[in-house]
This record gives C-alpha cells, sequence and structure tokens, in this order.
C-alpha cells in the first residue's frame, strides 16, 4: 500500500494514483459517484459537506474536462475554490511548486488538485503538507491520472456490469499516457476479462511492464469481438519531434472509422478521454456515433470528483 496516500489509520487521506487502492474502497468511490450523478439536462446534485472548506487547483499543465469538472464537483458539495493562475502568479518569478502550495496552505486551503508535467510532484507534495491537507493528483506527466481512471471505470460500469465478462482494448498511443496507466489500474482491480493494448511498436510499452494484456499491431486483429474500445490521443507534448508519426498514414491504421469499429461487438462502446483529434486517431462519425460514450465520461467526471473530495474532506467521511 501506499503509505503516502493513506493515514496510518488506513483512511485514505491524498489521491496519487489507483495502483495499490484496495478494491473495496474503488468500489465505494464508483457508488459513491453514481449517487453524485445527474443527467444532462437534470438538476445537478448539491451538498453541504465541504462547507467550510477550500479546494485549490493548480494546473501546471493545460486542462478543459479535469479542471472545470474539479472546481464544478468542489462548489456543488459547498467548498470555497480557487483557480490560481500560474501565468500570473510568483511560480513565473522561480518560486517552487512546493513554496506556492506552502503559502497557500497557511491561507487555510485544505485539498490541491494538482497537475504537473514532471513525475513524482504530486508525491512530494503529499509528504510535505500538513496532516489535514489533502493532495489530489490530476494528472502526473505520463505516469498517474486516477479520477480519469474513475470515471473511465464507473462509465464502463454503467453500460457493462460484469467486468470479468469483458473485452477491452486500449488503443493508441499508450505508452506516453497516464490515462491509459490509471485505466489499466482500475480494470485490473475490477478484475477485467480480457485486456488488449492496440498500436504501433514505438507507442507501446514495454510487454513486461503490462504482463496481463496481450498486445496487438495489427488494429483490426485488437479489434475483433471487443465490448469497449478506449482510443488515445498521440501525446505529442510527451515526445521527440522525431518519434512523432504521420497523422495520415497513423489514421489509416490505428484510426477508428465505422467500417472498422464493425469489428468488434455489435453493442460494444467507444470512449476517449478527450481532448480528441478527430481524423487522427478517431473519426468524426465515431466520436459522433451511437456508440460513442465519450459525453457521459465528461459527465460521470463530475460526479466521480465530488465523490473523490467527499471521501477527502466531507464531514461525513468515514
Ligand atoms: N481527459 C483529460 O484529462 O482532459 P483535460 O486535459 O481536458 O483535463
Amino acid at each position: 500500500m501506499n503509505d503516502t496516500q493513506f493515514t496510518a489509520a488506513g483512511k485514505l487521506r491524498h489521491l496519487l494514483t489507483l495502483a495499490d487502492l484496495p478494491r473495496a474502497l474503488l468500489v465505494e468511490l464508483l457508488d459513491s459517484a453514481q449517487d453524485f450523478c445527474a443527467r444532462p439536462g437534470a438538476a445537478v446534485k448539491r451538498g453541504d459537506s465541504l462547507a467550510g472548506r477550500t479546494v485549490a487547483n493548480l494546473f501546471f499543465e493545460p486542462s478543459t474536462r479535469t479542471r472545470a469538472s474539479f472546481e464544478l464537483a468542489a462548489r456543488r458539495l459547498g467548498a470555497d475554490v480557487l483557480n490560481l493562475n500560474l501565468d500570473t502568479s510568483s511560480a513565473v518569478k522561480g518560486e517552487t511548486v512546493l513554496d506556492t502550495l506552502r503559502t497557500l496552505e497557511a491561507m487555510n486551503v485544505d485539498a490541491f488538485v494538482v497537475r504537473h508535467a514532471q513525475a513524482g510532484i504530486p508525491a512530494l507534495l503529499a509528504a510535505n503538507m500538513q496532516s489535514h491537507v489533502s493532495i489530489v493528483n490530476a494528472g502526473e506527466a505520463h505516469v498517474s491520472h486516477p479520477t480519469q481512471g474513475l470515471l473511465d471505470a464507473l462509465t464502463i460500469r454503467q453500460h457493462k456490469p460484469d467486468f470479468g465478462e469483458l473485452c477491452v482494448v486500449i488503443a493508441g498511443d499508450i505508452a506516453h499516457s497516464r490515462v491509459a496507466s490509471a485505466a489499466i489500474q482500475a480494470l485490473g482491480t475490477l478484475g477485467v476479462g480480457e485486456l488488449r493494448l492496440a498500436g504501433p511498436p514505438e507507442l507501446l510499452p514495454d510487454p513486461g511492464m503490462q504482463p496481463g494484456a496481450r498486445q496487438y499491431h495489427d488494429f483490426d486483429a485488437g479489434l475483433r469481438d471487443a465490448d469497449v474500445i478506449m482510443m488515445l490521443r498521440i501525446q505529442k507534448e510527451r515526445m521527440n519531434r522525431h518519434a512523432i508519426p504521420d497523422e495520415r498514414e497513423y489514421f489509416r491504421r490505428y484510426g477508428l472509422t465505422p467500417e472498422r469499429l464493425k469489428l468488434a461487438r455489435p453493442d460494444a462502446i467507444v470512449m476517449h478521454p478527450g481532448p480528441i483529434n478527430r481524423g487522427v486517431e478517431i473519426d468524426a462519425a465515431v466520436a459522433d456515433g451511437p456508440q460513442s460514450v465519450i459525453r457521459s465520461q465528461v459527465n460521470n467526471g463530475v460526479a466521480v470528483r465530488m465523490a473523490v473530495l467527499n471521501k477527502l474532506l466531507g464531514t461525513d467521511r468515514t
């Protein structure tokens, strides 16, 4: 168990990774998120379990979905929310990340939601905060994105609850993807029946890193009879310029088109964490088509982040 993530009494204090989250706790978070879910157009669920608490969003990398959903989640539970603009903060004068957090900690911030391009930053911060302060990892380099893993697991469960029966394909740039890492961890804990990783060899992890998954360089073969297809963006920001594939050729070999989708089961669901690059990893007709659950993933993102903040900071936390 990750000692930094839990208190000495075994309670969740920070959310840094799904790697060692016990199955019971993962399921508890999914159940709690399900209770917070509201259909688009319906009145949102609200609560006051975070009243008197302050949540600060510190995104050192760009974000639309994660940042917006953490803000909505915290506000819907009654917290005060601080969105620090890092372009105009003292970070540009050379202040370290840790000093920035310690400064805000002195203003009674209770939780920091942090996205950073450097691996290890969330754990470093967690090890240096006062005992009542929580760190939530909102995306760490290529390593970890735990709330994305939770919202992906919740989305799959809503459509296909029996994980043991499922064949899940994760396709694209898996080597550079924290989304893939988190999904693989969550799916492993939930006992997924079959996990396939599809993509060009240079974008797949070393096979030894994911021994439970079968690798496919032929996307068509990887798609056959799949129940869940999780498409990934090419993470150009984490690549050497020379390693970036030719986008047309990549789409020809690894793009999810309506024709390719027919190789999967007829009721297969198509997922993508966003942001989408239409015509690179996914055809617009698939992204917007009847098998796409991409907008459900976004909707579930708010509910999952409400569940996580409630667990870490809520007055009704156990
Ligand atoms: N999926 C995801 O992390 O999206 P953002 O980069 O927009 O937060």
